[in-house]
């Protein structure tokens, strides 16, 4: 059975990967670096730094993945999910037996943690291949750090979830993070609460907003705009920690 390794690689900056990681990227033969536009160009700049500069023999291959679009989700967003996940499937099928011979190893260099938003775990699952999986920091951990924050209260549970879900309304007592935010939820969330933001964390553009939401969200949305239109793509994360 061909064998797939997973490999976390954090988010954003080349000095997030463990030693485990290094050492899973030295003993894959096939690299599959999925491309996905603008904001995914940055991304495969940055893992491409990441194999140079980590990788000893430089006898691997890299084999470019091209990403069919998703289709608009409409009020079927687990339908558009499923399918986009099923046309993903068909494609590594194809890929692997095109590149990867019997007994090499293949290796996916996933954004941050493979288990936090993101598919590439459950593609393999529907694939005949067996799969270790390596993890990496995180957006939230790198958020927590750079704002020098605990991400819990003392004994209380934290909600990891995305802007679509936010927009929907938060639960009455719990902190939460928020990911995936395309339409900067934050200024949309009624409620009293303190909030810790960044953008491109772990990169050399990152940005952190920390204050009451009431008075930081208008220089959040000011920065955020002018960020993505400066750089053509985003990737946010924040804390909103509610008041009492
Ligand atoms: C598809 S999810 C991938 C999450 C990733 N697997 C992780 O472990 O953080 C993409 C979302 O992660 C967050 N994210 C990823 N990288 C980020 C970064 N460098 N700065 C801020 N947020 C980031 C954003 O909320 C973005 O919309």
């Amino acid at each position: 059975m061909r064998k797939i390794l997973i490999i976390g690689i954090g988010v954003g900056n080349p000095d997030y990967l463990t030693v485990q990681a290094i050492e899973a990227l030295n003993r894959v033969d096939v690299f599959f670096i999925p491309d996905k536009g603008t904001e995914k160009k940055a991304l495969r700049a940055l893992r491409e730094t990441i194999l140079a500069r980590f990788i000893k023999d430089a006898g691997y291959k890299s084999v470019g993945v091209a990403i069919p679009k998703r289709r608009a989700a409409g009020d079927d967003y687990r339908g558009s999910v499923d399918d986009w996940h099923g046309a993903l499937t068909e494609n590594y099928e194809s890929l692997f037996a095109r590149h990867l011979g019997e007994g090499q190893v293949g290796g996916f260099l996933v954004w941050g943690d493979p288990m936090l938003y993101d598919s590439t775990l459950r593609i393999m699952e529907k694939l005949q291949v067996e799969v270790e999986v390596i993890p990496g920091i995180t957006a939230v951990q790198a958020l927590a750090a750079r704002h020098k924050i605990a991400l819990n209260r003392i004994g209380e549970p934290v909600l990891v979830t995305t802007g679509r879900k936010a927009m929907e309304g938060l639960p009455e007592g719990t902190d939460s993070v928020v990911m995936l935010d395309g339409e900067q939820a934050f200024a949309h969330v009624p409620g009293d609460y303190d909030i810790f933001w960044g953008a491109y964390l772990g990169t050399k553009d990152e940005i952190l907003v920390s204050g009451r939401l009431a008075d930081v969200k208008g220089e959040i949305e000011d920065k955020r705009s002018k960020a993505r239109a400066a750089h053509g793509w985003i990737m946010d994360t924040y804390l909103l920690r509610r008041r009492t």
